[in-house]
């Protein structure tokens, strides 16, 4: 499978499995295991997730009990939660997604949101949950971030949801640049900016939400939103092919060098989306696809613009 290579040397299978999503236990244990038969060597995980702990068990049986693969063959990512954003707060918020996924180091840690709320908060719900980025910058959360990399409890660091304002707000400070940005990436939210961005700063994209999310909770999905599977572009590259459309979609995010992480919990998803790495698209197709841009976020994350709280639409995305 292709790779993204970093700064070390080190190599991220480009396609990885996301995992956020409801499930009983004992599903994401066997999704996890099933993943590893499949041929999955990169699991994309999250504290916020709830579901580290599953995980955990499926990867440490599938090291120790099964040998069926080893630690070192597999790339684990997790991201840090927003109520851990204090320079104290961070490396036990790391050790506890350790302890859960039953792993001596992460191969990528990423801050989840440039968003500080306060401990113990999962989702706020008023403005009092908040921490301002101006009581609580970026960078200092950053430099406890770094720390975990001087101490081997992960290889690599990185973020999730940064705008190119912020990434350059976090380059200036920082000591160990961010090495990944996590975003919702698909053909209805191109980013070329972003992408352009990060090529000349060394920086890797993956692309989350890359099926435009279809199984979202109805809470945030708005009503007629375009759906990115049931698109005719997509249909038509899928059909001259002879794969489908989710395939187009990962193919397209592989063909852009940019992580995958498409989630399935269902066995043959999970296989049809792992093969769509086989698939090749060509430049026609691509720019096909390109013009189809819509700029639309499925996920808005209009839950962290509460009334009172320093925390914007505007200021989140720099938009
Ligand atoms: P399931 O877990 O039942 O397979 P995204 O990664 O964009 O957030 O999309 C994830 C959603 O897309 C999940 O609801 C997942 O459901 C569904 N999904 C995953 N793979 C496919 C596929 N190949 N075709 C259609 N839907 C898929």
């Amino acid at each position: 499978m292709k790779t993204l290579q970093f700064t070390n040397g080190d190599l991220m299978p480009i396609l990885g499995l996301g995992t956020w999503g409801s499930a009983e236990p004992s599903v994401v244990y066997s999704t996890i295991k099933q993943a590893v038969s499949i041929g999955y060597r990169h699991i994309d995980c999250a504290f916020i997730y709830g579901n580290e702990a599953e995980i955990g068990q499926a990867l440490s049986d599938s090291f120790k009990k099964e040998s069926l693969i080893t630690r070192d063959q597999m790339w684990i990512t997790s991201k840090l939660w927003s109520d851990s954003h204090l320079p104290e707060d961070v490396q036990p918020a790391l050790e506890k997604t350790l302890e859960d996924l039953q792993l001596d180091y992460l191969d990528l840690y990423l801050m989840h949101w440039p968003i500080a709320l306060k401990k113990g908060v999962f989702l706020p719900e008023s403005a009092e949950d908040m921490i301002s980025l101006d009581d609580l910058p970026l960078s200092e959360t950053w430099k406890a971030m770094e720390a975990l990399v001087d101490k081997g409890l992960c290889r690599h660091i990185g973020v999730s949801n940064f705008s190119v304002v912020k990434l350059r707000g976090l380059l200036a400070d920082a000591r160990l640049k961010p090495e990944m940005n996590q975003i919702e990436l698909h053909p209805y939210l191109q980013q070329p900016e972003m992408l352009d961005f990060c090529r000349e700063n060394g920086i890797h994209l993956t692309a989350y939400s890359p099926l435009g999310s279809p199984g979202r909770p109805p809470i945030i999905k708005v009503e007629g939103e375009p759906v990115l599977l049931d698109d005719p572009t997509i249909a038509k590259i899928a059909e001259q092919h002879g794969i489908t459309p989710a395939q187009v979609l990962i193919s397209w995010a592989i063909h852009r060098n940019t992580g995958v992480v498409p989630k399935s919990f269902n066995p043959k998803r999970m296989q049809q989306n792992f093969t769509a790495t086989e698939a090749s698209l060509s430049q026609n197709d691509m720019q096909d696809i390109s013009d189809i841009d819509k700029n639309h976020r499925y996920f808005l994350a209009d839950l962290w613009a509460i009334d009172g709280s320093s925390y914007t639409l505007e200021n989140l995305w720099d938009e």
